[in-house]
């Protein structure tokens, strides 16, 4: 049994993707299926930790003794992570948040009509949640972490993100066949702005979440 090193702590865990409607039936959204967000919670809760999980569009059961926020939207995501990283130790942003959404949200479904081309989407920028929470700490001393998934030059472009979102942490994953989106297992390499570069081998998910808590812990004043 784990010695419980979060005992006392409060942490954030986002999880999941969000999705953008279009109209009440049509979303914009993304593969995440939240398990490596689940994993990071129930591992922080076993090893002591008051958890809040933020979940954004799971099919996945709350997991035992985790407070559960749900929520739809990167707005309502950014709202829940608000309301609950005030007195946070730590937070771990590993929800995939749709980067753009529709400028424009339609009350009635988008019909076709005869012989007309349909209309072009017009997208908006999200706000960036990770950066902003990074630049304005609700919380002195509290540890944050990224998330990203890569497809190439993955630490060349970790470290970059790393340094423009502003975090402590960043778990870099190449995205591919078998990996990271609904898989069950994870592989990746954890970046620090001290620039430490932890490697996780392939494994399960849960693996990954006790690396990652290991080196938030490390670093809690
Ligand atoms: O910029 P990119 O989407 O690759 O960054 C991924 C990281 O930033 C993840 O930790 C994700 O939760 C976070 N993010 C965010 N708000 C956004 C986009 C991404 O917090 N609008």
């Amino acid at each position: 049994v784990r010695e419980p090193d979060l005992a006392g702590r409060h942490v954030v865990v986002s999880a999941g993707g969000t999705r953008e409607p279009l109209d009440p039936v049509r979303f914009l959204g993304n593969r995440s299926s939240g398990k490596q967000g689940y994993a990071l919670a129930r591992t922080a809760a076993a090893r002591g930790a008051r958890v809040t999980l933020i979940a954004a569009n799971t099919g996945l059961p709350d997991p035992a003794g985790v407070d559960v926020v749900r929520v739809g939207t990167a707005v309502q995501l950014r709202e829940a992570v608000l309301k609950a990283t005030p007195d946070a130790d730590a937070v771990v942003m590993a929800a995939a948040v749709a980067d753009f959404r529709p400028a424009a949200y339609a009350t009635g479904k988008i019909k076709k009509k005869d012989g007309q081309e349909p209309e072009p989407i017009v997208l908006v920028r999200n706000p960036d949640i990770l950066a902003e929470i990074s630049a304005d700490r609700p919380r002195p001393g509290q540890i944050v972490v990224g998330f990203a998934a890569e497809t190439d030059d993955v630490l060349a472009n970790g470290r970059a993100k790393l340094e423009r979102k502003g975090c402590d942490l960043l778990v870099v994953n190449e995205v591919g066949e078998r990996r990271t989106f609904g898989s069950e297992e994870n592989e990746a390499v954890v970046l620090g702005a001290d620039g430490s570069e932890t490697a996780v081998p392939h494994g399960p998910k849960e693996a990954l979440a006790e690396t990652v808590w290991d080196l938030v812990t490390r670093r809690l004043p």
